[in-house]
C-alpha cells in the first residue's frame, strides 16, 4: 500500500443535532484513517430546530479531543464537496437494515456521479435506535434523551424546547 498521500474521509450528515451514535461513528473513524472531515449539510429547504451554526459548535465542542477530525459545511451535491476537498470515500453509519436502503441509493448514486466511495460501518448496538429526529421528538415532551447525546447538546435541547414550549419543558 502506498504511504504518500494521508487517507481522508469524509463523514457527512444533516447533525440536527449530533448524537452518541454519529460520535461513535465518527471517532471510529478518526482511528482507521488520517484525516475526517464531518460535512454539514446547509439545506435551505429544510428548517431544523438547530441553525446551521448551532449544529457546527456542537459538533466542533464535541470533537474536540480528535486532533485529526475537522467540521465543515457544504451546499447542494456531496460529490463536489468531496471533489474540493479531495476526498474519495466517505463513511457512513448503518444502524439497521432499515437503514440500508436509503443508504445503498445514495451511496450508489454518489459512486456513478463521481467515483466517491461509500463504506459502510456497523452502529455500535447501544446506539441502533437513536436518531437525530427521535431524540428531537423525545425531548419536544420533556423525555431524558441525556443517555444518547453528548452533554452539551442534551443541555442545548432543553433549552431550545423550552423557548419553543415553555410548558412542555416545565419552564
Ligand atoms: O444525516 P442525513 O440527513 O441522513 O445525511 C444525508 C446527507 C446529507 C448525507 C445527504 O442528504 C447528502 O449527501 N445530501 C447532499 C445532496 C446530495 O449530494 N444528494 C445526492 C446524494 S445521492
Amino acid at each position: 500500500m502506498s504511504t504518500s498521500e494521508p487517507t481522508r474521509v469524509a463523514c457527512p450528515g444533516s447533525f440536527d443535532p449530533v448524537t452518541n451514535g454519529h460520535l461513535d461513528i465518527i471517532g471510529r473513524a478518526s482511528r482507521l484513517y488520517d484525516e475526517v472531515i464531518v460535512a454539514v449539510l446547509i439545506n435551505e429547504s429544510k428548517h431544523g430546530l438547530f441553525s446551521h451554526t448551532e449544529r457546527m459548535e456542537m459538533l466542533a465542542e464535541v470533537t474536540k479531543t480528535l486532533e485529526n477530525v475537522r467540521i465543515a459545511s457544504f451546499q447542494g451535491l456531496l460529490v463536489d464537496f468531496c471533489r474540493a476537498e479531495n476526498v474519495r470515500v466517505v463513511v457512513r453509519g448503518l444502524r439497521a437494515v432499515t437503514d440500508f436502503d436509503y443508504e445503498l441509493k445514495m451511496a450508489q448514486m454518489n459512486y456513478g456521479l463521481s467515483g466517491l466511495e461509500t463504506l459502510f460501518m456497523p452502529t455500535n448496538p447501544l446506539y441502533s435506535f437513536v436518531s437525530s429526529s427521535l431524540i428531537k421528538d423525545v425531548a419536544k415532551w420533556g423525555g431524558d434523551v441525556s443517555a444518547h447525546v453528548p452533554e452539551v447538546v442534551s443541555a442545548r435541547l432543553t433549552e431550545r424546547i423550552s423557548e419553543l414550549h415553555p410548558r412542555s419543558a416545565g419552564g
